[in-house]
């Protein structure tokens, strides 16, 4: 008898490298703009295209990224790489400019509640915002990304519904964005629901565009991941040794961590062109500075091999 057919997936991913902003921001000590410099050159050198580095918000809401222009005026730029700055409105925008972003990331939620916990706006009001921004990044011709928060589940206002975030994908795509996040905050969603919000939200933009950004806080990533990949998802975003969470949503913990992405696509056979040892030496590296273990199971357990040779 035949094996049974297997879902086709990607070939390639691309896995954008998001630590050092959400990773970042939400750390309450001070960390030094030479740390944030080093960990960017480091990601960069490990292989990833696509680092978010820097988030140009009120310093009084998020302290930890006012150091966001030393950062990017410092970093060892890549050929090739793209160094993406999240904007709130034109204040941030043009800080983004300054610093010579090669990405502004416009940052809504499909939630009304926590629009207003994050970015003090209804959402409404926020895309009247971000029109003026996406108008400014095409006449410079920067990329423009889209996030959608609270995708699966909201903190303040509990269930989202997948018509919300179909709305706001809609919005963001009348901006012109050039891909939209479907960002899992708080880490609520598991499979299923993943792959009905994103197989209704591609009926209106293509699921090549859209990037599956997901918070392990119910450890459901690296399974809405794989689900992900499942409808077509080919765009992840991750963050090294599992750094993060939002100060706006308060228990949400890291990222999924970039090294057990890697560790997931790379045994899949997917192609990510990004060097998984690498990796693990910046999340041992930030890990050391922050005086904490890596959230990595597989960051942890390839650094453990290393250690007992
Ligand atoms: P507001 O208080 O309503 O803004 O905040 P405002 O326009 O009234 O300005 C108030 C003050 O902020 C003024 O300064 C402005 O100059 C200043 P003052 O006169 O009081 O000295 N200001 C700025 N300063 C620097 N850069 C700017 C800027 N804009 C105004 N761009 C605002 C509205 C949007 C600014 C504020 O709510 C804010 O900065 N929020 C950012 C929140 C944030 O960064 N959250 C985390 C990122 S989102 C996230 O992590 C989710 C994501 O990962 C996906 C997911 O997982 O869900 C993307
Ligand atoms: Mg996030």
């Amino acid at each position: 008898m035949p094996l049974p057919t297997l879902p086709t997936l990607p070939k390639q991913v691309k896995i954008v490298e998001v630590g050092p902003r959400d990773g970042l921001q939400n750390e309450k000590e001070t960390i030094p703009a030479e740390v944030k410099i080093e960990l960017v050159n480091r990601l960069s050198q490990a292989g990833f295209a696509n680092i978010e580095a820097a988030s140009f918000v009120s310093p009084k809401w998020v302290p930890q990224m006012a150091t966001s222009a030393d950062v990017m005026a410092a970093i060892a730029r890549k050929p090739g790489v793209v160094y993406s700055a999240l904007v709130p409105n034109m204040q941030g925008f043009e800080a983004a400019l300054a610093a010579n972003a090669d990405e502004v990331v416009i940052f809504g939620s499909a939630s009304e509640a926590f629009s207003q916990k994050n970015i003090n706006c209804t959402i409404a009001e926020s895309i009247e915002r971000f029109r003026e921004v996406a108008q400014a990044a095409k006449r410079h011709k920067l990329r423009l990304r889209g996030s959608i928060s609270c995708s699966f589940g909201c903190p303040y206002q509990g269930e989202v519904s997948p018509a919300s975030v179909v709305d706001v994908v809609q919005r963001l795509r009348d901006l012109g964005c050039d891909e939209i996040d479907i960002a899992d905050t708080i880490g609520v969603g598991t499979p299923r629901k993943v792959q009905h919000v994103l197989r209704s939200v591609a009926q209106e933009f293509p699921m090549t565009q859209l990037s599956g950004h997901f918070h392990d806080t119910y450890g459901q990533a690296l399974a809405n991941i794989y689900a992900s990949l499942e409808v077509g998802i080919a765009i992840f975003h991750s963050s090294v040794a599992g750094l993060g969470g939002c100060p706006y949503a308060k228990g949400a913990t890291g990222n999924v961590a970039s090294e057990d992405v890697l560790y997931l696509m790379h045994g899949l056979g997917i192609a990510t062109g990004i060097d998984l040892d690498a990796v693990v030496d910046a999340g041992q590296f930030i890990s050391r500075h922050l005086g904490r273990k890596a959230v990595s199971r597989a960051g942890n357990a390839i650094a453990a091999k290393r250690a007992a040779v």
